[in-house]
């Protein structure tokens, strides 16, 4: 009987290592990985490290209609994104300088699990990250947090 018994927790943690395999190949490059309320930071630099000021720079989500975050030329263009970003996100302007375009979103919640890609068409570039929201993450933050602090 103890032997099925462990024969069941086996199959139980090949599962479960299945599943993190699987997620992880859904999402080539490494996902930045939330629980909700966090505030996460959506990194991409451009090699050229360029002053982009003067260009457009697009953040979408794939599977939004409205911006996530518009820059036109020295303006952030809140008429075309989503409400629910407008008060969330943030992009330094001193980074645009040295080619930064690196996107901040502030207490991000399920909802915001996606692809977000950035699009600077003046200078034909485009990255994709992959940002995954989950209470997952919360229970591993907390593990952890009781591991250093018992
Ligand atoms: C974070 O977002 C949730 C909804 O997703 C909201 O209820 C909560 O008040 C927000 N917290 C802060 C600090 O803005």
């Amino acid at each position: 009987v103890c032997l099925l018994c462990l024969f069941f927790f086996s199959k139980q943690k090949l599962f479960l290592l299945l599943m993190i395999f699987f997620l992880f190949s859904l999402f080539p490059g490494e996902p930045i990985i939330a629980a909700p309320g966090d505030d996460v930071i959506l990194q991409i630099l451009l090699d050229s490290q360029e002053d982009l000021q003067e260009q457009i720079v697009e953040w979408i989500k794939l599977d939004m209609k409205l911006f996530v975050f518009l820059y036109w030329r020295r303006k952030i263009i809140t008429e075309h994104m989503s409400e629910s970003f407008i008060p969330r996100v943030s992009l330094d302007q001193d980074g645009l300088k040295r080619g930064d375009v690196t996107l901040k979103i502030r207490n991000v919640s399920l909802q915001d699990e996606g692809k977000y890609s950035c699009f600077i068409p003046g200078k034909n570039f485009r990255e994709t990250v992959q940002l995954v929201v989950g209470e997952f993450a919360l229970q591993v933050e907390l593990y952890s947090e009781s591991l250093f602090n018992p």
